[in-house]
């Protein structure tokens, strides 16, 4: 497993109580079947109620139903949750959208939407269940970013900027907790095999880096949580990118515009390419 460990491992899964975000596909499918492995108490949030109660069967779990992109909901769901055993020790904020094409024909419902999920939902899940947390002095919170924070990507500045600013709160919440007995691991995703490329309108259509299966995703998390990493890129020689970018900012640059995703064709300066 690639990435970095500054910190204890903070707490045992089994017997513990994880709520999970985005449970009702994709990774957080995974991550909630991999928890409920642990001996865990799995809380499986999603929107779609067919597919969150099934998810939440699989696991001998509880299913709760929020759409994140309301702030009221995402209170009521961290309430929800902390109802169910009267605490939460794990938090993996995963729920997730994506939108490609020019930031200029964005709506503005779709970026605060984007906004919403992406960046304002698991910092204010956190907020509700990290008091908690720190009076028991145990916890985890988990944030599942992706590499396009790390790197920025034509076609998804906003989503983009949504990832970073996780990450930008993670690590600092993580330098903030240091001592608390709560602690903080980001996941950096590259590519999954999930439905998130369809759902958000343009399928992943490049060779490089390959995608990971959802599962792979989810033994990181666990891992993550269990050993107290602090950072796991998948896979893992992604890791190289923002490296480059911070150390030889000027040639990255050139290569991302020569082999960088293109959403614009030259002569059309509304359009979307794709
Ligand atoms: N797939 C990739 O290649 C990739 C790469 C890097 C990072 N990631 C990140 O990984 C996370 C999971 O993505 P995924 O690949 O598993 O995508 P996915 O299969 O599309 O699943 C997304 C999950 O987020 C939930 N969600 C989306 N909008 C929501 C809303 N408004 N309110 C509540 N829940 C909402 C969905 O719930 P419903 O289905 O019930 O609506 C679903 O459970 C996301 O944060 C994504 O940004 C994915």
């Amino acid at each position: 497993m690639t990435g970095t460990t500054t910190q204890e491992a903070t707490m045992r899964l089994a017997g513990g109580v994880s709520l999970v975000t985005g449970a009702s596909a994709g990774i957080g499918a995974a991550v909630a079947q991999r928890l409920a492995l642990t001996g865990t108490h799995v809380l499986a949030h999603g929107r779609d109620p067919e597919r969150t109660a099934a998810v939440a069967e699989s696991t001998g779990g509880v299913p709760l139903l929020a759409d994140l992109r309301d702030p009221a909901a995402v209170d009521r769901l961290a309430d929800e949750a902390l109802a169910v055993h009267g605490r939460v020790d794990l938090l993996v904020a995963n729920a997730g959208c994506g939108h490609s094409g020019p930031f200029d024909v964005m709506t503005a419902d779709e970026i605060d939407d984007l906004l919403a999920v992406d960046l304002t939902s698991a910092v204010r899940l956190t907020h509700r269940l990290l008091p908690g947390m720190i009076e028991r002095r145990i916890g985890h919170l988990c944030y599942v970013t992706s590499i396009a924070g790390r790197t920025g990507v034509a076609g998804e500045a906003v989503y983009a900027a949504a990832k970073a600013g996780l990450d930008a709160f993670a690590e600092s919440l993580r330098l903030e907790l240091v001592g608390s007995g709560v602690g903080v691991s980001v996941i950096v995703p590259a590519v999954v095999e999930t439905g998130f490329f369809e759902r958000r309108g343009r399928p992943y259509e490049r060779r490089s880096p390959r995608p990971v299966s959802a599962d792979r995703v989810a033994r990181a998390v666990v891992d993550a949580v269990e050993t107290g990493r602090d950072e796991v890129f998948l896979p893992g020689w992604t890791r190289v990118a923002p490296a480059v970018r911070a150390v030889a900012p000027a040639p990255y640059r050139a290569l991302s515009r020569r082999f960088g995703e293109q959403v614009r064709s030259a002569g059309t300066p509304e359009g979307r390419s794709s």
